[in-house]
């Protein structure tokens, strides 16, 4: 069974189809990128999946059960934590408690205390290296460390499934490298069962993912193992539709099948 499955999931704002009957299922395991150009429709599809939209057609399956009409804070308790594009922290409230607010509305719908929360924050900090940041408000972070205290707020929540819609945007490649890294260590070490990350920094989903969904205009485009989808033609023409040819070429070879995966 798949921890995750999307039925044909639309969302309508107005009269643009901003997710268009996309079918998706992913696997416990499973580490998979969605990407795809400005506007393609990533951060709606992640919001049906965690609850923040309720789909207009079609239906979210989580573990079996349907979950397509249930808010976010009943989505969470079950095991879907995310990080947002756009961190919102309570500003004035300090790097900690905002991470011991994910404890509070996770962890597998586990009572927690307002001590227990506030230790399990702490473990995330250290984790994520905040620990210099630890009772700064929130809202005197850099946008990097907001990125980071977002991870730690979502792993903080104990997910089976973690959603991280572009966490790495504005970091350099070293940094990249780094959460890259840390990824892949955290996901066996806290059982996180599967990464979801909606990500424009192709370093990143070459390192991390194992498939990818490219999403062009509300639609699945392709759906495959990542070189295969990186260097699928359909793709390279929705990413550099307008682009010189030479350069749609070296795209190509840097990320084809034969090519190491190393392209930021
Ligand atoms: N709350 C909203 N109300 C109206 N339109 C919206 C809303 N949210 C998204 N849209 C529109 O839906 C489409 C898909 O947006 P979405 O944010 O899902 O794209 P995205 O793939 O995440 O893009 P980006 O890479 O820029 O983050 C866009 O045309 C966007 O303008
Ligand atoms: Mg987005």
């Amino acid at each position: 069974m798949s921890l995750l499955k999307l039925d044909r999931v639309t969302k309508r704002f107005g009269g643009l189809l901003a997710v268009d009957h996309v079918s998706l299922e992913i696997e416990a395991g499973e580490l998979i990128a969605i990407v795809g150009p400005n506007g393609a429709g990533k951060t709606t599809l992640f919001n049906i999946m965690s609850g923040v939209f309720i789909p207009d057609e079609g239906r979210v399956i989580f573990e079996g059960r349907d979950i397509s009409r249930l808010p976010p804070y009943k989505r969470a308790p079950l095991g879907i934590g995310r990080t947002f594009q756009i961190p919102r922290p309570f500003s004035s409230a300090t790097v900690r408690e905002n991470i011991a607010i994910g404890a509070m509305f996770g962890t597998l719908g586990k009572k927690v205390s307002v001590d227990e929360s506030l230790k399990i924050a702490d473990r995330y900090i250290d984790m994520v290296g905040l620990q210099l940041h630890r009772g700064k408000a929130a809202g005197s972070l850099t946008p990097v460390e907001k990125k980071m205290m977002e991870i730690a707020r979502a792993l903080a929540m104990n997910p089976k499934l973690l959603l991280m819609d572009e966490a790495m945007a504005g970091m350099n490649p070293k940094d990249i490298d780094h959460m890259v890294a840390f990824l892949m260590r955290i996901k066996d070490e806290e059982k996180i069962s599967v990464i979801a990350m909606v990500e424009h920094i192709m370093r990143a989903v070459a390192g991390l993912a194992e498939r990818v969904m490219v999403m062009h205009q509300g639609a699945k485009l392709v759906d495959a193992a990542t070189t295969e989808a990186l260097s699928d033609p359909r793709v390279v023409e929705v990413y550099f539709g307008g682009a010189p040819k030479e350069f749609k070429k070296n795209w190509k070879k840097t990320n084809g099948p034969e090519s190491d995966k190393g392209t930021a």
